[in-house]
C-alpha cells in the first residue's frame, strides 16, 4: 500500500546517496515539504523527492552552502574559527553509540557543543536504519547545528564489538573522516554515548589554548601484568570485522609469543590525540601504524593498546605523550568489564577530580541534570553556553537560566572560562610540566628496574 510507505525511508536514501558513508545532508526543509505533501497526496511525493535527489545529488556542496537564501546560511560564511597563536584550539569529537542511544548521543552532543569544533556521530550496527536516520534528522532540524554545519552523522552503521579490534577500526574510520571533512582541527577526542563533560567547552578550549598542539593525552603503561597472557598471548577473532551485525569475539585455541619487534603499551581507550599523530596513523608513510594494526586485528581490546603502542614505539611521537586521559571513572573491586555507573553520590568526587569528562552515566540519570544546571549552565534541549552566545549566561552554582542564552551569538572565538576551566588548566599544566612529562612518558619497566 502506497500510503503506508514511510517517508523517512525516502529521505534516508537521499542522504545516503550523497555519500555512502557520511551524511552531510541537503536541506531539512525538503523533508518537511515531502511530509506535508505526503499527507495531502502520497503520489505527489515521488516527483518531489526525485527532483530533490537530482538537485541535491548533483549540486556541489559549495553551492548548497551559500545560496539557499536564508539569512542563517549566509551568516555561516563569515563565521569561521580563527586560528593562530594565542587563539583557542579546535577539537574534533568522535561520538559513538549503539541501538537505543540516539537520545543519549544528542544530549552529549549538546553538552560538548561549540561552534569552533567539529563533531562526527556514529551509531553501530546495533541500531536500526530508522534510528540512524532519526539522529541525522534531529541534527539537521537543530538551528544551531544547521547554521554552523559542524555536526556530521556516519550514514552507515557497521558492526562493532567493543571488546574486539572492530571498535578500533570504527575509531580510525572516525579519525579518517574527520581529516577528510577538513576543518583544521587540533585534537581528536573519542567519547562514548555514556560519557558526559564536567567542564564547559569554553573551559576546555581555555585549558588547551596555551599547550603545544602536538601533545597526545593517552593513559598508558607497559606493566602488562595478567594482561600479557590474557590479552596479548591469546589470539582473538572478531567476527564484527566481517559480519553485518554486532558479533562477539572469540578466542582461538592457539597462543602466540609476546612480540619482541616492538614493546606493547596498554591503557584507557578514551584518548585525546593531536592532529599530527592522527595523520601519522591514517596517512603516514611509516609502516608501523599499518603493521601494528594488522597485529592488533587479533588482540582483545585492541582499542586499549593500539594508540599507546604506536605512540611509544615511534621516536618522533613518544615525547608528545601525556600519561593521562582526563576522564573520571570508578572501578568496582574487583574491576568488571566497565567502570561503575556514576550517580548523584559521586558528584563531589567528580568535581574534585578536575577531569574534563566522566563516565559512565545511565540515560537521564539525575546527576546529568545536576551537571547541566550547576557546571554546564545548560538549559534542557539547549547547547552548553559559552562566550560566543549573546544572551545572559547567569551565575554558576545557581539554577541554570530559564532562557537559552545561545539563541543568538556573537564572536565564536571568544572564550570565557569559569573556575573549572582554570582548575583544568592547572591540572593540565602540571601534567605537561617538564619533570612530570618526561618521567611518565612511555617508561619501559625494564628501564625503571635498571636504574
Ligand atoms: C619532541 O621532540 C622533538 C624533537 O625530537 C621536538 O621538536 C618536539 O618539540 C618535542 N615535543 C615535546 C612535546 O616535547
Ligand atoms: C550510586 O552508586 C553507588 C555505587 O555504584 C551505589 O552503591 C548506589 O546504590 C547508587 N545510588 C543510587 C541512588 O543509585
Ligand atoms: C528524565 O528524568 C526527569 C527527572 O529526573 C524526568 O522528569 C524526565 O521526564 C525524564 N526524561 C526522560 C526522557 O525520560
Amino acid at each position: 500500500m502506497l500510503s503506508r510507505l514511510p517517508v523517512s525511508k525516502f529521505f534516508a536514501e537521499i542522504w545516503v546517496a550523497q555519500d555512502s558513508r557520511i551524511c552531510r545532508i541537503v536541506d531539512f526543509r525538503f523533508y518537511l515539504i515531502a511530509m506535508r505533501l505526503f499527507r495531502a497526496s502520497p503520489l505527489l511525493v515521488f516527483p518531489v523527492l526525485a527532483i530533490g535527489a537530482v538537485v541535491f545529488g548533483t549540486l556541489p556542496s559549495s553551492l548548497l552552502r551559500g545560496s539557499w537564501g536564508s539569512g542563517e546560511e549566509l551568516k555561516f560564511v563569515a563565521m569561521v574559527s580563527s586560528r593562530g597563536p594565542g587563539l583557542p584550539p579546535v577539537f574534533a569529537y568522535w561520538i559513538s553509540g549503539t541501538g537505543g542511544e540516539s537520545e543519549k548521543i544528542l544530549r552529549l552532543l549538546r553538552a560538548v557543543y561549540h561552534p569552533r569544533n567539529r563533531y562526527l556521530l556514529h551509531m553501530d550496527a546495533g541500531s536500526s536504519a530508522a534510528e540512524r536516520t532519526g539522529l541525522a534528522v534531529a541534527v539537521r532540524s537543530d538551528r544551531i547545528f544547521r547554521v554552523f554545519r559542524n555536526v556530521d552523522v556516519v550514514g552507515k552503521g557497521y558492526a562493532v564489538d567493543r571488546t574486539g579490534p572492530s571498535a578500533l577500526s570504527a575509531t580510525l574510520h572516525g579519525a579518517a573522516v574527520l581529516l577528510k571533512l577538513g576543518g583544521d582541527w587540533d585534537w581528536f577526542i573519542t567519547l562514548s554515548s555514556s560519557d558526559y563533560p564536567v567542564v564547559t567547552q569554553d573551559d576546555l578550549l581555555y585549558a588547551f589554548a596555551a599547550l603545544p598542539r602536538d601533545l597526545n593525552f593517552v593513559d598508558h603503561t607497559n606493566d602488562l601484568g595478567w594482561k600479557e597472557f590474557e590479552r596479548f598471548d591469546k589470539i582473538v577473532v572478531d567476527p564484527s570485522l566481517h559480519s553485518d551485525t554486532n558479533t562477539e569475539s572469540f578466542v582461538a585455541t592457539e597462543v602466540r609469543k609476546t612480540p619482541d619487534a616492538f614493546k606493547i603499551f596498554t591503557g584507557s581507550p578514551w584518548v585525546i590525540l593531536s592532529r599530527p599523530f592522527v595523520q601519522h596513523c591514517i596517512l603516514g608513510g611509516d609502516n608501523l601504524p599499518r603493521k601494528l594494526l594488522m597485529y592488533f586485528a587479533n588482540v582483545a581490546y585492541a582499542a586499549e593498546s593500539y594508540f599507546q603502542t604506536l605512540l611509544c614505539n615511534s621516536p618522533e611521537f613518544s615525547n608528545t605523550t601525556v600519561n593521562h586521559d582526563l576522564r573520571y571513572f570508578v572501578w568496582d573491586d574487583p574491576p568488571k568489564l566497565d567502570p561503575l555507573l556514576l550517580n548523584k553520590t559521586n558528584y563531589k568526587q567528580i568535581i574534585r577530580s578536575g577531569a574534563a569528562f566522566a563516565r559512565r552515566f545511565m540515560k537521564n540519570d539525575t546527576i546529568l541534570k545536576k551537571l547541566d544546571e550547576k557546571i554546564l549552565r545548560r538549559t534542557p534541549g539547549g547547547v552548553v553556553p559559552g562566550g560566543w552566545c549573546s544572551g545572559q549566561i547567569g551565575k554558576r552554582g545557581v539554577k541554570a537560566p530559564a532562557m537559552d542564552p545561545c539563541l543568538g551569538w556573537g564572536d565564536i572565538n571568544l572564550v570565557e572560562p569559569g573556575p573549572y576551566g582554570k582548575k583544568l588548566k592547572r591540572l593540565v599544566s602540571q601534567l605537561v610540566s617538564e619533570e612530570r612529562l618526561h618521567s611518565s612518558q612511555c617508561m619501559s619497566l625494564d628501564a625503571h628496574k635498571g636504574q
